[in-house]
């Protein structure tokens, strides 16, 4: 049995623990929270045959844990990647993976000089579709790749940890993740980004995020916009030479289609699996790779996630120039 910990008890966890429950070969072993009514009401609920600690550094000390997945605010998850490393402990971390950029390298080299599994839980990276779209897309199918096209909104304004710059709030790192995370994934780690402009709160969170990235080269321009004032349609599109790709939903991958030049359908795939199912991917992903003795996901690299936090890092010093 794979045994999973849950460090701390919030909504994705919830989500995380019933995927876990139904990922075949694997357990919630342990959960972990800052408080023990929490934990107890957590396990109760989600995997009741968990063993539940009080204070996230007991998981990180438990023993046959092969895996602990970190699922507190952002700006916590470099501390408590760390606590979980220096246990000797493989650790998946919720997205963004880290704050910035250094924190990711640092977290990288801990982790390697213990020879110790890190990925970060980027749902999508693991998705069959995202997946499928890929080979579309190194098959040939829409020729040279021109653009990327994608929106990402939710009705987010009364979530209290989004408002808060303290524990990493704002609709980029909550939300921008997922497209800049699909441009990568298309173009490949040869990207920056180039404009953006912004709405803030007076938090200082960004709400509503414009923003474009592109190809070393130039050849390849990204247009994505995220927020947390509206639900937005989600969708995306990867426009080629010689046809194009739309994605129903760039952040669950529910339906794609590909369509030659005259906007004929040619194939089009739906998801197999309902949204919260498909965590069972990543989760799937993590245990494969550890069994294999690998320290990191094919589908979710560290290079990846390091240009992830680079890109995050320069998207968010322009976003604070906008008042
Ligand atoms: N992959 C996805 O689809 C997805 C979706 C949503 C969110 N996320 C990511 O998952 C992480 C958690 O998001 P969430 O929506 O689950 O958040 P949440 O409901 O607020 O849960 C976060 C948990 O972190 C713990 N925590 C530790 N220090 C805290 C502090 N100072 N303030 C508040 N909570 C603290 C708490 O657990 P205890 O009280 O039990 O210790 C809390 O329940 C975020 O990084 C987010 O970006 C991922």
């Amino acid at each position: 049995m794979f045994n999973i910990g849950i460090l701390g008890c919030g909504k994705i966890a919830a989500k995380m623990a019933q995927a876990i429950g139904k990922t075949e070969g694997c357990q919630v072993a342990g959960v972990a929270s800052r408080e023990r009514s929490r934990a107890k009401k957590f396990a109760a609920a989600y995997c009741p045959d968990a063993k539940v600690y009080t204070g996230y550094e007991k998981l990180a000390a438990a023993k046959d844990l092969d895996l602990i997945y970190i699922a507190t605010p952002n700006s916590y998850h470099y501390e408590h990647a760390i606590l979980c490393i220096k246990e000797y402990k493989n650790v998946l971390i919720e997205k963004p993976f880290a704050m910035n950029a250094d924190e990711a390298k640092s977290i990288f080299g801990e982790a390697k000089n213990r020879n110790l599994f890190v990925c970060e839980a980027m749902w999508t990276s693991f998705m069959p579709l995202h997946l499928k779209m890929l080979e579309w897309i190194k098959e040939g199918k829409i020729g040279q790749v021109k653009f990327i096209t994608g929106d990402l909104g939710y009705d987010l304004t009364e979530v209290a940890r989004l408002n808060d710059p303290v524990l990493g709030g704002g609709a980029y790192l909550d939300l921008g993740v997922y497209p800049t995370n699909l441009a990568i994934s298309v173009i490949g780690t040869d990207i920056r980004a180039t404009h953006v402009y912004a709405k803030r709160l007076s938090t200082g969170c960004d709400k509503d995020t414009f923003y474009n990235l592109e190809s070393g080269d130039g050849s390849i321009i990204a247009d994505f916009f995220v927020t947390m004032s509206a639900d937005t349609a989600k969708d995306g599109s990867i426009v080629g030479e010689e046809g194009k790709i739309k994605i129903g939903n760039i952040n669950t991958y529910r339906k794609i289609t590909l369509l030659d030049k005259n906007d004929q359908v040619i194939e089009e795939i739906e998801a197999d699996k309902s949204t919260d199912d498909s965590y069972i991917y990543e989760i799937e992903g993590c245990k494969k790779a550890i069994e294999a003795g690998l320290i990191q996901c094919p589908e979710m690299s560290w290079d990846k996630t390091f240009k992830l936090c680079q890109i995050n890092d320069s998207v968010r010093a322009s976003i604070n120039q906008f008042m």
